[in-house]
């Protein structure tokens, strides 16, 4: 595994030393705060920041330290080394330039690395992700579609850096419902609902069967009945239930397969898979008397977290009627995750409304010896996708929106959209593309949104060909694969050494210096887990390298060095966007 170091952390790691030397001893360890910055490739503010404390004049410090930098300070591992050019500025500021070899050397260390020279940070971390978690019977909502979304690109980034990833589908299979469901199925033999179109079929037929429920006693009764037959193995009540799984699943799986989602039937972890815990896990919190009865409830409480009025909040462990609940099931989880598949980490990818049902499982687990101290569980949490009047997303009629038709609308607004461009792509081609784009931007608009934060669903911006789009960075890394090919039809192999010795215009500059952050990028994303800052990285260096291909002409560059060294670049451009479309989940075609 060969890990290129990033000039920005090979800069640090000098002026930290170089400020080190010029401070005493106690403030050794002094943070040098290096960011990027306009003025130079990188810019300190440590000298500034720790100067009150070491008593000193903070550009006498930054002064010191900058002479401490110029005694060479090599950086960039091979020859020719460099050293970096420090100038204090403002009050005590430490303008830091990198030599031009350096940055070419880096490009070539990058194109030359296995996965870009990114190092496996998570290396050794086994971290379960529970996300998607749709409900058997039900058409998955938008809110499914963001926690599979999420979810999805939390497990690419993390495997990428090294984690070994469990995903976990934990699908809505089990509860009272379906006792009625089945009941009403047998009572209606008439409604048929398997095959095309079932998840609509069974909606309705859910619908019809609550509203029977609530008005006939009778039938009320008998889907009782079903549910304790549900609950005791009846042979013919498990097998309706089991076809309304296998039924739900192919559904699911077909939206999965659409949206380009890791997640495959062998990651399902339904709520039946816990059953036969239930008990167990209820009997163990009443033994050590963190479930207690309250009104005829089994529940436990979680110090500090108290209702609207005052009343400390219940987490319901089994319910008056003697069935386990929702929480009872998420404990069984989170030992399961634990104790099999002995979990570093687990995060559970849903709504940010379920944030005290979580805080109160992950505090009960952890009182109950079930989620060690050093085994992390996270909510990650996401907000609510909102429809053009600012409400939460719906159809026109008060219902949940059909994830299929929404794709197809943003598909044929794609297709519209890429028809403007004059693209040479045969109609085959151009569908594939059009699909790619759709479903992209989709996902692109979901994962930019900071992720707590609600989004309004706007499939026209979604589409745009230009701002922060998916459609916008997928043309971006077709339009770099097209240089690609030219310069191949032309003869010139790729590839050819870059020459360090090479002049560095400054948008070369920029955009190497982009081209280096992807590894701390995607180890902010698993620190974290917020995707947008992919998202944000990505338009940054699609939009660097639209800077560079403007002020740099690359195959008609009248150099053949010059133009061997922007076709590097162009190809670390390239396999950069592609690498992040890929971990965001999304096509990266080669011609748009
Ligand atoms: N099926 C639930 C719903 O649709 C989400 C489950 C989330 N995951 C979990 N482990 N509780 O709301």
């Amino acid at each position: 595994m060969s890990h290129v170091v990033a000039i920005k952390d090979q800069v640090e790691a000098a002026v930290q030393a170089a400020l080190s030397q010029a401070l005493p001893a106690e403030l050794a360890d002094a943070d040098p705060v290096v960011r990027r910055s306009d003025r130079a490739d990188f810019q300190s503010n440590g000298p500034l920041a720790v100067a009150k404390r070491a008593g000193r004049a903070p550009r006498d410090l930054a002064s010191a330290t900058a002479a401490h930098l110029a005694a060479p300070t090599t950086i960039g591992g091979a020859a020719p080394a460099g050293s970096i050019t420090p100038e204090v500025s403002g009050p005590g500021f430490l303008n830091l330039t990198v030599p031009a070899a350096t940055i070419w050397q880096q490009v070539a260390a990058r194109l030359t690395a296995e996965n870009l020279g990114v190092a496996t940070s998570r290396t050794g971390e086994r971290t379960v992700i529970d996300y998607s978690a749709p409900n058997v019977a039900k058409e998955m909502h938008v809110g499914h579609l963001r926690s599979t979304i999420i979810g999805d690109t939390l497990a690419r980034v993390l495997a990428h850096l090294g984690a070994e990833v469990t995903r976990q589908n934990h699908v809505g299979d089990w509860g009272t419902q379906f006792g009625m469901l089945i009941q009403f199925i047998d009572e209606h033999p008439e409604r048929t609902w398997q095959g095309e179109g079932s998840m609509s079929a069974l909606d309705a037929l859910y619908r019809a069967a609550r509203a029977e429920f609530n008005s006939d006693p009778g039938f009320a009764d008998r889907s009782r009945e079903r549910v304790v037959a549900l609950q005791s193995g009846d042979a013919a009540t498990l097998a309706t239930w089991r076809e309304l799984v296998a039924e739900s699943e192919t559904a699911f799986q077909a939206v999965y397969d659409r949206l380009g989602i890791l997640l495959a039937p062998a990651d399902a972890d339904g709520e039946s898979r816990y059953n036969a815990d239930l008990p167990g896990i209820v009997d163990e919190l009443t033994a050590q008397g963190i479930a207690v009865d309250s009104g005829g409830a089994l529940c436990a409480f979680t110090d500090g977290v108290v209702g609207p009025d005052g009343d400390p909040v219940p987490l319901i462990v089994r319910k008056k009627d003697g069935g386990f609940g929702y929480a009872a099931t998420d404990l069984a989880t989170l030992r399961l995750r634990v104790d099999e598949y002995r979990a570093t980490r687990i995060l559970y990818v849903v709504d940010a409304r379920q944030a005290l049902h979580f805080r109160m499982v992950f505090d009960v687990a952890r009182r109950a010896g079930w989620l060690p101290d050093d085994v992390a569980a996270t909510h990650v949490p996401f907000g609510t996708v909102l429809g053009a009047d600012g409400k939460p997303f719906k159809t026109r009629d008060g219902g949940t929106v059909r994830l299929n038709d929404l794709l197809d609308q943003a598909v044929e607004r794609a297709r519209a959209e890429l028809a403007q461009k004059d693209h040479g792509l045969t109609s085959e081609e151009f569908e594939h593309v059009a699909q790619s784009a759709g479903i992209g931007a989709v996902k692109y608009a979901d994962l930019s949104n900071t992720r707590t934060k609600d989004y309004v669903f706007d499939v026209d911006r979604m589409v745009a060909l230009n701002g922060n789009t998916g459609v916008y960075l997928q043309y971006a890394h077709a339009r770099v694969r097209s240089i690609l090919r030219k310069a191949a039809d032309a003869g010139v192999t790729l590839g050819v050494p870059v020459d360090p010795a090479l002049a560095l215009h400054p948008a070369e500059r920029a955009l190497a210096l982009t081209l280096d952050e992807l590894a701390a990028t995607l180890d902010d994303v698993a620190e974290t887990l917020e995707p947008h800052r992919l998202a944000g990285y990505l338009f940054g260096l699609a939009r660097a390298y639209t800077e560079f291909y403007d002020q740099c002409p690359v195959l008609r560059a009248d150099d053949d060095g010059v133009r061997a060294n922007r076709l590097a670049l162009c190809d670390l451009t390239g396999r950069t966007l592609a690498t992040g479309l890929d971990l965001l989940g999304l096509a990266a075609p080669d011609r748009m």
